[in-house]
Protein backbone atom coordinates (compact mmCIF):
# COMPACT_ATOMS: atom_id res chain seq x y z
CA UNK A 1 0.00 0.00 0.00
CA UNK A 2 1.59 3.11 -1.25
CA UNK A 3 1.15 6.26 1.45
CA UNK A 4 1.17 10.19 -0.12
CA UNK A 5 0.11 13.72 1.06
CA UNK A 6 -1.94 15.55 -1.67
CA UNK A 7 -1.95 19.26 -1.68
CA UNK A 8 -4.06 19.84 -4.75
CA UNK A 9 -7.83 21.17 -4.18
CA UNK A 10 -10.19 17.73 -3.03
CA UNK A 11 -12.98 18.60 -5.71
CA UNK A 12 -10.40 17.83 -8.27
CA UNK A 13 -9.18 14.66 -7.02
CA UNK A 14 -9.75 11.62 -8.77
CA UNK A 15 -10.24 8.67 -6.45
CA UNK A 16 -12.32 5.74 -5.23
CA UNK A 17 -13.75 7.37 -2.25
CA UNK A 18 -13.09 10.85 -0.04
CA UNK A 19 -12.90 9.92 2.96
CA UNK A 20 -13.78 12.32 6.04
CA UNK A 21 -15.30 12.77 9.37
CA UNK A 22 -18.11 14.45 11.34
CA UNK A 23 -18.67 15.88 14.74
CA UNK A 24 -21.29 14.83 17.00
CA UNK A 25 -22.72 18.40 17.29
CA UNK A 26 -25.62 20.24 17.01
CA UNK A 27 -24.28 21.72 13.35
CA UNK A 28 -21.97 19.16 12.50
CA UNK A 29 -21.44 20.49 8.44
CA UNK A 30 -19.33 23.07 9.06
CA UNK A 31 -16.05 24.58 7.00
CA UNK A 32 -14.84 21.94 4.53
CA UNK A 33 -17.76 19.86 5.03
CA UNK A 34 -20.20 22.68 4.51
CA UNK A 35 -18.21 23.61 1.40
CA UNK A 36 -18.76 19.63 0.12
CA UNK A 37 -22.35 20.13 1.17
CA UNK A 38 -22.60 23.83 -0.69
CA UNK A 39 -21.50 22.39 -4.26
CA UNK A 40 -23.58 18.94 -3.74
CA UNK A 41 -26.35 20.76 -3.74
CA UNK A 42 -26.95 20.67 0.55
CA UNK A 43 -27.66 16.40 0.57
CA UNK A 44 -24.90 16.24 3.96
CA UNK A 45 -27.10 18.63 5.52
CA UNK A 46 -29.91 16.78 4.48
CA UNK A 47 -28.76 13.64 5.60
CA UNK A 48 -27.63 14.92 9.20
CA UNK A 49 -31.17 16.40 9.51
CA UNK A 50 -33.12 13.18 8.37
CA UNK A 51 -30.70 11.80 11.25
CA UNK A 52 -29.14 9.41 8.99
CA UNK A 53 -26.15 10.31 10.66
CA UNK A 54 -25.52 11.91 13.55
CA UNK A 55 -21.58 11.70 13.82
CA UNK A 56 -21.37 9.40 16.70
CA UNK A 57 -18.06 7.37 16.96
CA UNK A 58 -17.26 5.08 13.71
CA UNK A 59 -20.67 5.91 12.12
CA UNK A 60 -20.38 4.97 8.54
CA UNK A 61 -22.24 7.10 5.80
CA UNK A 62 -21.43 6.09 2.43
CA UNK A 63 -22.84 8.71 -0.43
CA UNK A 64 -22.19 7.36 -4.23
CA UNK A 65 -21.47 10.14 -6.86
CA UNK A 66 -21.24 12.79 -4.74
CA UNK A 67 -22.17 16.06 -6.55
CA UNK A 68 -19.24 18.45 -7.31
CA UNK A 69 -16.28 16.33 -6.39
CA UNK A 70 -14.60 13.91 -9.15
CA UNK A 71 -14.19 10.96 -6.40
CA UNK A 72 -16.73 8.24 -6.99
CA UNK A 73 -17.84 8.42 -3.25
CA UNK A 74 -17.62 10.73 -0.39
CA UNK A 75 -17.37 8.19 2.84
CA UNK A 76 -18.30 10.52 6.18
CA UNK A 77 -17.15 9.01 9.47
CA UNK A 78 -18.88 9.84 13.13
CA UNK A 79 -15.66 11.66 15.07
CA UNK A 80 -17.77 11.76 17.99
CA UNK A 81 -18.04 15.18 20.38
CA UNK A 82 -15.73 17.65 19.69
CA UNK A 83 -14.68 18.17 22.61
CA UNK A 84 -13.09 15.02 22.86
CA UNK A 85 -11.53 14.59 19.71
CA UNK A 86 -7.96 13.48 19.73
CA UNK A 87 -5.13 12.28 17.80
CA UNK A 88 -6.47 8.64 19.13
CA UNK A 89 -9.71 8.98 17.39
CA UNK A 90 -8.29 10.15 14.61
CA UNK A 91 -6.20 7.32 13.96
CA UNK A 92 -9.07 5.24 14.81
CA UNK A 93 -11.26 6.85 12.02
CA UNK A 94 -8.54 6.55 9.45
CA UNK A 95 -8.39 2.87 10.11
CA UNK A 96 -11.90 1.98 10.11
CA UNK A 97 -12.86 3.51 7.28
CA UNK A 98 -9.77 1.90 5.67
CA UNK A 99 -11.24 -1.28 6.69
CA UNK A 100 -14.88 -0.57 5.40
CA UNK A 101 -13.84 0.61 2.36
CA UNK A 102 -11.47 -2.16 1.39
CA UNK A 103 -14.34 -5.00 2.84
CA UNK A 104 -16.47 -3.38 -0.48
CA UNK A 105 -12.79 -3.91 -2.67
CA UNK A 106 -12.08 -0.04 -2.98
CA UNK A 107 -8.42 0.67 -4.18
CA UNK A 108 -7.88 4.01 -4.13
CA UNK A 109 -8.53 6.53 -1.10
CA UNK A 110 -8.34 9.99 0.18
CA UNK A 111 -8.18 11.15 3.59
CA UNK A 112 -9.67 14.52 3.64
CA UNK A 113 -8.12 15.82 7.12
CA UNK A 114 -11.00 18.61 7.87
CA UNK A 115 -9.59 22.59 8.44
CA UNK A 116 -8.68 21.94 12.21
CA UNK A 117 -6.78 19.60 12.05
CA UNK A 118 -4.15 20.45 10.03
CA UNK A 119 -0.95 19.26 11.64
CA UNK A 120 1.62 17.30 11.32
CA UNK A 121 0.64 15.13 13.74
CA UNK A 122 -2.17 14.14 12.09
CA UNK A 123 -0.74 12.98 9.11
CA UNK A 124 1.23 10.94 11.09
CA UNK A 125 -1.96 9.51 13.12
CA UNK A 126 -3.92 8.89 9.70
CA UNK A 127 -0.95 7.54 8.35
CA UNK A 128 -0.30 4.57 11.61
CA UNK A 129 -4.03 3.95 11.91
CA UNK A 130 -4.30 3.15 8.08
CA UNK A 131 -1.10 1.19 7.71
CA UNK A 132 -2.12 -0.80 10.97
CA UNK A 133 -5.66 -1.11 9.95
CA UNK A 134 -4.70 -3.06 6.51
CA UNK A 135 -2.65 -5.79 8.31
CA UNK A 136 -4.50 -9.34 7.94
CA UNK A 137 -4.12 -12.15 10.26
CA UNK A 138 -4.95 -14.64 7.03
CA UNK A 139 -1.69 -15.26 5.74
CA UNK A 140 -2.60 -19.06 6.16
CA UNK A 141 -5.61 -19.00 4.73
CA UNK A 142 -6.15 -20.53 1.38
CA UNK A 143 -9.08 -18.73 0.55
CA UNK A 144 -8.10 -15.40 1.75
CA UNK A 145 -11.59 -13.36 2.29
CA UNK A 146 -9.17 -9.94 2.85
CA UNK A 147 -7.61 -10.36 -0.59
CA UNK A 148 -9.09 -7.20 -1.46
CA UNK A 149 -6.54 -4.46 -0.86
CA UNK A 150 -6.02 -0.79 -0.76
CA UNK A 151 -3.27 0.19 -3.46
CA UNK A 152 -3.06 4.00 -2.52
CA UNK A 153 -4.11 6.05 0.69
CA UNK A 154 -3.55 10.01 -0.41
CA UNK A 155 -3.94 12.50 2.58
CA UNK A 156 -5.75 15.36 1.90
CA UNK A 157 -5.99 19.16 2.97
CA UNK A 158 -2.77 20.57 3.64
CA UNK A 159 -1.34 22.84 1.67
CA UNK A 160 1.63 23.32 -0.91
CA UNK A 161 3.54 25.43 1.99
CA UNK A 162 2.66 22.74 4.92
CA UNK A 163 3.84 19.78 2.17
CA UNK A 164 7.45 18.73 3.25
CA UNK A 165 6.74 19.06 6.94
CA UNK A 166 3.43 17.01 6.52
CA UNK A 167 5.46 14.48 4.76
CA UNK A 168 8.01 14.01 7.41
CA UNK A 169 5.48 13.11 9.68
CA UNK A 170 3.68 10.44 7.76
CA UNK A 171 7.34 8.84 6.64
CA UNK A 172 7.35 8.51 10.77
CA UNK A 173 3.71 7.21 10.98
CA UNK A 174 4.61 4.76 8.18
CA UNK A 175 7.71 3.66 9.80
CA UNK A 176 5.94 3.28 12.96
CA UNK A 177 2.83 1.36 11.88
CA UNK A 178 5.40 -1.22 9.74
CA UNK A 179 7.41 -1.68 13.06
CA UNK A 180 4.17 -2.61 14.67
CA UNK A 181 2.55 -4.78 11.63
CA UNK A 182 6.25 -6.85 11.87
CA UNK A 183 5.44 -7.66 15.23
CA UNK A 184 1.93 -8.29 14.62
CA UNK A 185 3.21 -10.43 12.55
CA UNK A 186 6.11 -12.95 14.63
CA UNK A 187 3.28 -12.93 17.31
CA UNK A 188 0.51 -14.23 15.25
CA UNK A 189 3.21 -16.92 14.13
CA UNK A 190 1.97 -20.24 15.27
CA UNK A 191 4.37 -21.95 17.84
CA UNK A 192 5.22 -25.13 15.41
CA UNK A 193 6.31 -22.23 12.80
CA UNK A 194 7.62 -19.78 15.43
CA UNK A 195 9.86 -21.51 17.72
CA UNK A 196 13.17 -19.34 19.70
CA UNK A 197 15.37 -20.72 16.82
CA UNK A 198 13.59 -19.39 14.76
CA UNK A 199 12.33 -15.97 16.06
CA UNK A 200 16.10 -15.29 16.83
CA UNK A 201 17.00 -16.08 13.05
CA UNK A 202 13.95 -13.20 11.93
CA UNK A 203 15.41 -10.93 14.72
CA UNK A 204 18.86 -11.62 12.94
CA UNK A 205 17.73 -10.70 9.45
CA UNK A 206 15.40 -7.59 10.51
CA UNK A 207 18.83 -6.46 12.29
CA UNK A 208 20.70 -7.13 9.25
CA UNK A 209 18.19 -5.47 6.99
CA UNK A 210 18.11 -2.04 8.75
CA UNK A 211 21.78 -1.80 10.02
CA UNK A 212 20.87 -3.19 13.55
CA UNK A 213 23.94 -4.64 15.31
CA UNK A 214 23.05 -8.34 16.87
CA UNK A 215 24.32 -11.23 18.29
CA UNK A 216 22.29 -14.45 19.02
CA UNK A 217 23.00 -16.75 22.25
CA UNK A 218 22.76 -20.23 21.62
CA UNK A 219 21.90 -22.95 24.30
CA UNK A 220 25.57 -23.17 24.97
CA UNK A 221 26.44 -19.96 25.45
CA UNK A 222 23.37 -19.41 27.51
CA UNK A 223 24.79 -22.44 29.81
CA UNK A 224 28.26 -20.54 29.92
CA UNK A 225 26.66 -17.47 30.84
CA UNK A 226 24.88 -19.37 33.63
CA UNK A 227 21.63 -17.92 33.28
CA UNK A 228 19.81 -20.98 35.05
CA UNK A 229 16.63 -19.02 34.74
CA UNK A 230 16.02 -19.45 31.22
CA UNK A 231 18.02 -23.05 31.38
CA UNK A 232 15.12 -23.73 33.65
CA UNK A 233 12.15 -23.00 31.76
CA UNK A 234 13.68 -24.40 28.30
CA UNK A 235 14.90 -27.94 29.84
CA UNK A 236 11.08 -29.27 29.41
CA UNK A 237 11.36 -29.31 25.80
CA UNK A 238 13.66 -30.52 23.09
CA UNK A 239 13.56 -26.78 21.32
CA UNK A 240 16.78 -25.15 22.44
CA UNK A 241 16.58 -21.20 23.92
CA UNK A 242 17.99 -18.53 23.06
CA UNK A 243 18.92 -15.18 23.90
CA UNK A 244 18.51 -12.61 21.33
CA UNK A 245 20.57 -9.32 21.54
CA UNK A 246 19.61 -6.41 19.33
CA UNK A 247 21.73 -3.07 19.76
CA UNK A 248 21.34 0.17 18.45
CA UNK A 249 24.19 3.36 18.19
CA UNK A 250 23.79 6.31 17.34
CA UNK A 251 26.11 8.05 14.55
CA UNK A 252 27.35 10.72 17.21
CA UNK A 253 28.55 8.31 19.86
CA UNK A 254 27.03 9.20 23.23
CA UNK A 255 29.39 10.52 25.67
CA UNK A 256 30.79 8.43 28.40
CA UNK A 257 27.94 8.17 31.20
CA UNK A 258 25.34 9.01 28.71
CA UNK A 259 22.02 7.29 29.66
CA UNK A 260 21.61 3.29 27.42
CA UNK A 261 18.13 2.34 27.11
CA UNK A 262 17.66 -1.53 27.78
CA UNK A 263 14.38 -3.28 26.65
CA UNK A 264 13.75 -6.48 27.50
CA UNK A 265 11.09 -8.55 26.25
CA UNK A 266 9.48 -12.21 26.72
CA UNK A 267 9.71 -14.22 24.40
CA UNK A 268 7.98 -17.53 25.16
CA UNK A 269 7.03 -18.92 21.98
CA UNK A 270 4.42 -21.24 23.63
CA UNK A 271 3.02 -21.51 27.23
CA UNK A 272 1.77 -24.82 28.20
CA UNK A 273 2.29 -23.90 31.75
CA UNK A 274 4.70 -27.08 31.75
CA UNK A 275 4.01 -29.05 34.68
CA UNK A 276 2.15 -27.04 36.36
CA UNK A 277 0.17 -27.10 33.20
CA UNK A 278 -2.64 -25.09 31.75
CA UNK A 279 -6.28 -26.30 30.68
CA UNK A 280 -6.98 -26.99 27.14
CA UNK A 281 -9.64 -24.73 26.92
CA UNK A 282 -7.70 -21.61 25.53
CA UNK A 283 -4.25 -22.72 25.60
CA UNK A 284 -3.93 -22.22 21.48
CA UNK A 285 -4.13 -18.52 22.68
CA UNK A 286 -0.41 -18.75 24.39
CA UNK A 287 1.45 -18.70 20.59
CA UNK A 288 1.34 -14.99 21.52
CA UNK A 289 3.28 -15.20 24.67
CA UNK A 290 6.04 -14.48 22.82
CA UNK A 291 4.22 -10.68 22.53
CA UNK A 292 6.89 -8.62 24.56
CA UNK A 293 10.20 -9.56 22.68
CA UNK A 294 8.22 -9.45 19.56
CA UNK A 295 7.34 -5.71 20.31
CA UNK A 296 10.73 -4.88 21.49
CA UNK A 297 12.27 -6.17 18.26
CA UNK A 298 9.64 -4.13 16.16
CA UNK A 299 10.60 -0.82 18.47
CA UNK A 300 14.30 -1.68 17.14
CA UNK A 301 13.31 -1.75 13.97
CA UNK A 302 11.35 1.06 14.08
CA UNK A 303 14.31 3.02 15.73
CA UNK A 304 16.98 1.76 13.14
CA UNK A 305 14.99 4.34 10.70
CA UNK A 306 13.94 6.96 13.18
CA UNK A 307 17.69 7.19 14.55
CA UNK A 308 17.51 9.00 17.84
CA UNK A 309 20.36 10.09 20.32
CA UNK A 310 20.09 7.79 22.48
CA UNK A 311 21.64 3.97 22.16
CA UNK A 312 19.35 1.42 23.11
CA UNK A 313 20.08 -2.15 23.62
CA UNK A 314 16.90 -5.05 23.27
CA UNK A 315 17.50 -8.37 25.18
CA UNK A 316 14.67 -11.24 24.49
CA UNK A 317 15.22 -14.31 26.00
CA UNK A 318 13.12 -16.98 24.59
CA UNK A 319 11.87 -20.63 24.77
CA UNK A 320 9.27 -22.74 24.94
CA UNK A 321 7.51 -23.79 27.95
CA UNK A 322 7.05 -27.75 27.75
CA UNK A 323 6.16 -30.28 30.31
CA UNK A 324 8.48 -32.97 29.25
CA UNK A 325 10.47 -35.55 31.00
CA UNK A 326 13.21 -33.30 32.04
CA UNK A 327 10.78 -30.63 32.76
CA UNK A 328 11.51 -28.59 35.94
CA UNK A 329 9.33 -29.32 38.33
CA UNK A 330 7.26 -27.22 41.45
CA UNK A 331 9.77 -26.79 44.20
CA UNK A 332 12.72 -27.23 41.90
CA UNK A 333 15.33 -24.33 43.00
CA UNK A 334 17.33 -22.62 40.36
CA UNK A 335 20.33 -20.17 39.80
CA UNK A 336 19.69 -17.65 37.88
CA UNK A 337 22.79 -15.56 36.21
CA UNK A 338 22.69 -13.02 38.70
CA UNK A 339 23.27 -15.80 41.47
CA UNK A 340 19.93 -15.05 43.13
CA UNK A 341 18.59 -18.80 43.87
CA UNK A 342 14.85 -19.32 43.08
CA UNK A 343 12.37 -21.52 44.00
CA UNK A 344 9.68 -22.53 41.62
CA UNK A 345 6.91 -23.18 43.13
CA UNK A 346 4.52 -22.96 39.81
CA UNK A 347 6.34 -23.85 36.32
CA UNK A 348 3.69 -21.21 34.53
CA UNK A 349 5.41 -18.54 36.01
CA UNK A 350 7.64 -18.80 33.35
CA UNK A 351 7.57 -15.17 32.06
CA UNK A 352 9.84 -13.63 35.24
CA UNK A 353 12.17 -16.59 35.11
CA UNK A 354 13.42 -15.47 31.82
CA UNK A 355 13.38 -12.00 32.03
CA UNK A 356 15.19 -12.25 35.42
CA UNK A 357 18.22 -13.80 33.10
CA UNK A 358 16.76 -11.04 30.49
CA UNK A 359 17.18 -8.04 32.84
CA UNK A 360 20.67 -8.80 34.40
CA UNK A 361 22.07 -9.43 30.96
CA UNK A 362 20.61 -6.23 29.73
CA UNK A 363 22.70 -4.35 32.56
CA UNK A 364 25.29 -6.50 31.89
CA UNK A 365 25.49 -5.24 28.66
CA UNK A 366 25.37 -1.50 29.80
CA UNK A 367 21.90 -0.72 30.21
CA UNK A 368 21.07 2.13 32.85
CA UNK A 369 17.49 2.20 32.30
CA UNK A 370 15.14 -0.39 31.92
CA UNK A 371 11.98 -1.44 30.48
CA UNK A 372 10.46 -5.01 29.76
CA UNK A 373 7.24 -6.23 28.47
CA UNK A 374 5.70 -9.22 28.83
CA UNK A 375 2.36 -11.37 28.51
CA UNK A 376 3.05 -11.96 32.46
CA UNK A 377 -0.10 -12.39 34.03
CA UNK A 378 -3.64 -13.53 33.91
CA UNK A 379 -4.43 -11.11 36.83
CA UNK A 380 -3.44 -7.95 34.84
CA UNK A 381 -6.45 -9.26 32.91
CA UNK A 382 -8.70 -9.46 35.83
CA UNK A 383 -7.34 -5.98 37.26
CA UNK A 384 -7.57 -3.68 33.56
CA UNK A 385 -9.40 -5.71 31.37
CA UNK A 386 -7.73 -5.34 27.79
CA UNK A 387 -8.14 -1.67 28.23
CA UNK A 388 -4.76 -0.53 29.99
CA UNK A 389 -1.48 -2.12 30.15
CA UNK A 390 0.02 -2.41 33.76
CA UNK A 391 2.55 0.00 34.36
CA UNK A 392 5.18 -1.02 37.21
CA UNK A 393 7.71 1.09 38.26
CA UNK A 394 10.86 0.72 40.58
CA UNK A 395 11.79 3.02 42.89
CA UNK A 396 12.67 5.95 40.64
CA UNK A 397 9.12 7.37 39.88
CA UNK A 398 10.69 9.90 37.23
CA UNK A 399 11.50 7.07 34.63
CA UNK A 400 8.07 5.30 35.42
CA UNK A 401 6.57 9.09 34.55
CA UNK A 402 8.57 9.73 31.30
CA UNK A 403 7.19 6.31 30.21
CA UNK A 404 3.40 7.04 31.10
CA UNK A 405 4.29 10.60 29.55
CA UNK A 406 4.85 9.07 26.30
CA UNK A 407 2.51 6.32 26.39
CA UNK A 408 -0.14 9.90 26.74
CA UNK A 409 1.96 11.58 23.46
CA UNK A 410 0.64 8.45 21.64
CA UNK A 411 -2.57 7.47 22.57
CA UNK A 412 -1.66 4.31 24.25
CA UNK A 413 -3.89 3.48 27.27
CA UNK A 414 -1.58 2.65 30.70
CA UNK A 415 -2.26 2.49 34.39
CA UNK A 416 0.36 2.33 36.98
CA UNK A 417 -0.62 -0.41 39.66
CA UNK A 418 1.17 -0.04 43.30
CA UNK A 419 4.11 -1.30 43.89
CA UNK A 420 4.55 -1.16 47.76
CA UNK A 421 6.95 -3.14 50.12
CA UNK A 422 5.04 -5.32 51.73
CA UNK A 423 4.27 -6.92 48.58
CA UNK A 424 7.60 -7.83 48.41
CA UNK A 425 7.31 -10.27 50.88
CA UNK A 426 5.14 -12.62 49.27
CA UNK A 427 8.07 -13.48 47.21
CA UNK A 428 10.40 -14.21 49.99
CA UNK A 429 11.55 -17.78 49.66
CA UNK A 430 11.45 -20.37 52.39
CA UNK A 431 14.40 -22.51 50.94
CA UNK A 432 15.60 -20.32 48.06
CA UNK A 433 16.11 -16.28 47.40
CA UNK A 434 13.02 -15.98 46.57
CA UNK A 435 9.79 -17.99 44.64
CA UNK A 436 8.05 -17.34 41.90
CA UNK A 437 4.60 -17.06 42.91
CA UNK A 438 3.34 -15.03 45.73
CA UNK A 439 2.46 -16.80 49.08
CA UNK A 440 -0.43 -14.12 49.76
CA UNK A 441 -3.72 -14.12 48.22
CA UNK A 442 -4.63 -11.84 45.26
CA UNK A 443 -2.06 -8.97 43.82
CA UNK A 444 -0.83 -11.60 41.22
CA UNK A 445 0.37 -8.81 39.11
CA UNK A 446 2.25 -7.43 41.21
CA UNK A 447 4.45 -10.29 42.56
CA UNK A 448 5.16 -10.73 39.05
CA UNK A 449 6.49 -7.38 38.47
CA UNK A 450 8.15 -7.54 42.14
CA UNK A 451 10.06 -10.38 41.12
CA UNK A 452 11.58 -9.22 37.88
CA UNK A 453 12.45 -5.71 40.16
CA UNK A 454 14.86 -7.84 42.11
CA UNK A 455 17.12 -8.66 39.25
CA UNK A 456 16.95 -5.10 38.20
CA UNK A 457 17.64 -3.96 41.54
CA UNK A 458 18.57 -0.02 41.22
CA UNK A 459 18.45 0.89 38.15
CA UNK A 460 15.50 2.58 37.15
CA UNK A 461 12.92 0.31 35.60
CA UNK A 462 9.78 0.01 34.72
CA UNK A 463 7.58 -3.39 33.91
CA UNK A 464 4.53 -3.18 31.12
CA UNK A 465 2.12 -6.20 31.87
CA UNK A 466 0.66 -7.01 27.94
CA UNK A 467 -0.89 -10.07 29.19
CA UNK A 468 -4.69 -8.53 28.59
CA UNK A 469 -3.85 -5.73 25.87
CA UNK A 470 -1.62 -7.68 23.27
CA UNK A 471 -4.28 -9.74 21.92
CA UNK A 472 -7.81 -8.70 20.86
CA UNK A 473 -10.22 -11.60 20.74
CA UNK A 474 -12.57 -9.73 18.47
CA UNK A 475 -11.94 -8.02 15.49
CA UNK A 476 -12.47 -4.25 15.97
CA UNK A 477 -13.62 -1.53 12.99
CA UNK A 478 -9.68 -0.46 13.24
CA UNK A 479 -7.70 -3.32 13.45
CA UNK A 480 -8.18 -7.11 12.53
CA UNK A 481 -8.53 -9.49 15.56
CA UNK A 482 -5.43 -11.19 16.88
CA UNK A 483 -2.05 -9.22 17.75
CA UNK A 484 -2.23 -5.45 18.48
CA UNK A 485 1.74 -4.25 19.23
CA UNK A 486 0.40 -2.80 21.74
CA UNK A 487 3.22 -0.53 24.03
CA UNK A 488 5.23 0.01 20.89
CA UNK A 489 4.23 3.20 19.74
CA UNK A 490 5.46 4.19 23.22
CA UNK A 491 8.71 3.40 23.44
CA UNK A 492 9.72 4.32 20.24
CA UNK A 493 8.60 7.81 21.27
CA UNK A 494 9.78 7.38 24.78
CA UNK A 495 13.78 6.54 22.66
CA UNK A 496 12.78 9.51 20.67
CA UNK A 497 12.80 11.54 23.45
CA UNK A 498 16.19 11.94 23.75
N1 LIG B 1 1.71 -16.40 29.88
C1 LIG B 1 1.04 -16.44 31.12
C2 LIG B 1 0.22 -15.20 31.41
C3 LIG B 1 -1.00 -14.98 30.58
C4 LIG B 1 -2.22 -15.44 31.02
C5 LIG B 1 -0.92 -14.30 29.41
C6 LIG B 1 -3.34 -15.21 30.27
C7 LIG B 1 -2.04 -14.08 28.67
C8 LIG B 1 -3.26 -14.52 29.10
C9 LIG B 1 2.04 -16.59 32.28
O1 LIG B 1 3.19 -17.27 31.97
C10 LIG B 1 1.32 -17.33 33.34
O2 LIG B 1 0.94 -18.43 33.11
N2 LIG B 1 1.15 -16.70 34.50
C11 LIG B 1 0.46 -17.30 35.57
C12 LIG B 1 1.15 -16.89 36.84
C13 LIG B 1 0.67 -17.63 38.04
C14 LIG B 1 1.07 -19.08 37.97
C15 LIG B 1 1.27 -16.98 39.27
C16 LIG B 1 -0.98 -16.79 35.56
O3 LIG B 1 -1.21 -15.62 35.28
O4 LIG B 1 -1.87 -17.58 35.82
ZN1 LIG C 1 2.98 -19.35 32.18
ZN1 LIG D 1 3.80 -17.19 29.96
Amino acid sequence: MQITLETKPYATLVTDAIVSYVFDDPDPIQGTLAEIDKSGNGILNKLATSAEFSGKPLEMTLIHAPAGLKATRLLLVGAGKRDKFDLATLRKIAGAALRYLKSRSIKKLTFLVRENDLSEDSAQAIAEGAITANFETDKYKSDKKNDKSIETIAIAGYSDKEKSAGEKALNKGRIIAEAQNFARDLVNEPSNLLTPKILAEKAAAMAKESGLSVDILDEKRIADLKMGALLSVAQGGPEPPRMIVVTYTPATPPKPGAPVIGLVGKAVTFDTGGISIKPADGMEKMKYDMAGGATMLGVMRALAALKPNVKVVCVVPSTENMPGGKAQKPGDIQTAMSGKTIEVLNTDAEGRLILADGVHYAKQLGATHLVDAATLTGAIVVALANINVGVFGGADQSWTDKLLASAKAVGEKMWQMPMDDEYREFIKGSFADIQNIGSGKGGGSITGAWFIREFAGDTPWVHLDIAGTAWNDDAKPWLAKGPTGVALRTLVNLAMSY
